[in-house]
């Protein structure tokens, strides 16, 4: 299949906005990630997103909307607390999980009885969900297990050939994607992102952050979010995390590089501003300033794309306060929890 690509002006916007409405696939800048967006309404076209992605049919999608007033046809009902949240933080990288309207098709929420629901603010997003007309249906626009797409060149690296069209959109400004909170009982979040649980309990009062955010889940009945138990942002290389102060990870760091380097093995460190000068010549990644967690959160899925050249990847920590949950979420999940 031939990719088109296309430029955010009105009429490359107009060309997809088309595309979508006659049931194929396009890859779309937000603020989070690029997404890969399909018809939401439409079974069949949801249903591509699911094999262009090779992602598992059990990991439901997102529903993204243009104006508020969209998500009162896709949830059954909108309690006061969901509405509360939406004048809060709509549009914006927040996704709300709540009881979907018989609208919705099967596909798009794996069969779950809830629907996720986003509005970004990313002016190209919004003009391209107001040309199709519908709201589009849109996980990260990465091949399944890959780190999510920030950039363009990652959406081409991942999609060229197999979708009908990307939209060049420049870097995505977060880097990681939206926070999703589930309305279903007791506020709880299930995967943390920019909005952080402090900034959703001045709107909702309590708020419970999902154990399995920054644990593994063994029982997969117990899992809150499909998501939870896929493998995530894998690079093709072993990842370790390091825990302790900077300077304690930095001389474990370290002492790991030289002995796998030792045994042969190709060796990439994470390093931070702080601590990069501490390494000296063995090959490392600058993620920035540990004071800088945007800015850090920003580098983290370029980086792990960059890991794919070696056998073992030896990355620091931040502690889990504020944005610094959301990048230890994504950390520990490339990691595949695995730690020192
Ligand atoms: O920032 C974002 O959210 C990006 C951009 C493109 O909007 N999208 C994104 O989609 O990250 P995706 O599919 O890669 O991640 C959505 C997550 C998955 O972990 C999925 O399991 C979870 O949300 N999810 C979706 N619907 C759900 C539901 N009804 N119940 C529980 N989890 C749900
Ligand atoms: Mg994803």
């Amino acid at each position: 299949m031939e990719t088109k690509i296309f430029d955010p002006t009105a009429k490359g916007i107009r060309a997809c906005g088309e595309i979508i409405k006659n049931g194929g696939l396009v890859a779309f800048p937000t603020e989070t990630v690029y997404g890969l967006g399909a018809n939401g309404l439409d079974e069949c076209a949801v249903s591509s997103i699911f094999k262009a992605k090779g992602r598992p049919s059990d990991n439901p999608l997102i529903l993204h909307i243009a104006k508020k007033s969209d998500a009162s046809a896709l949830w059954s009902d909108i309690p006061n607390n969901v509405r509360h949240l939406m004048d809060a933080f709509f549009p914006g990288p927040l996704t709300i999980i709540y009881n979907k309207s018989s609208i919705v098709p099967n596909a798009v929420t794996a069969g779950l009885k809830t629907v996720a629901v986003r509005m970004p603010s990313n002016k190209i997003a919004e003009a391209l969900i107001k040309s199709a007309g519908v709201p589009i249906a849109a996980p990260s626009a990465n091949k399944s297990g890959r780190p999510s797409p920030t950039g363009f060149s990652h959406v081409k690296d991942d999609m060229i050939g197999v979708i009908d069209a990307i939209i060049d959109g420049g870097d995505c400004d977060f880097g990681l994607e939206s926070t999703v909170v589930s309305m279903v009982g007791t506020p709880t979040v299930l995967r943390p992102g920019a909005i952080t649980p402090t900034m959703l309990e001045q709107v909702l009062g309590d708020v419970v952050v999902s154990p399995y955010c920054m644990s593994k889940c063994e029982n997969e009945g117990a899992m809150p979010s499909p998501g939870m138990k896929h493998r995530h942002y894998a690079p093709r290389a072993d990842a370790i995390a390091f825990f302790g102060t900077p300077y304690e990870a930095a001389e474990k760091i370290a002492f790991n590089y030289d002995k796998l380097t030792g045994e042969g093995k190709r060796v990439l460190i994470l390093s931070t501003r702080q601590t990069s000068a501490f390494y000296g010549e063995r090959e490392k990644i600058d993620m920035g300033d540990r004071g800088n967690i945007s800015a850090l959160c920003k580098n983290l899925f370029p980086a792990l794309r960059k890991c794919d050249d070696f056998d073992v990847v030896l990355c620091e920590t931040i502690p889990e306060t504020g944005m610094g949950l959301a990048y230890m979420n994504r950390l520990m999940r490339a990691c595949g929890f695995n730690c020192l």
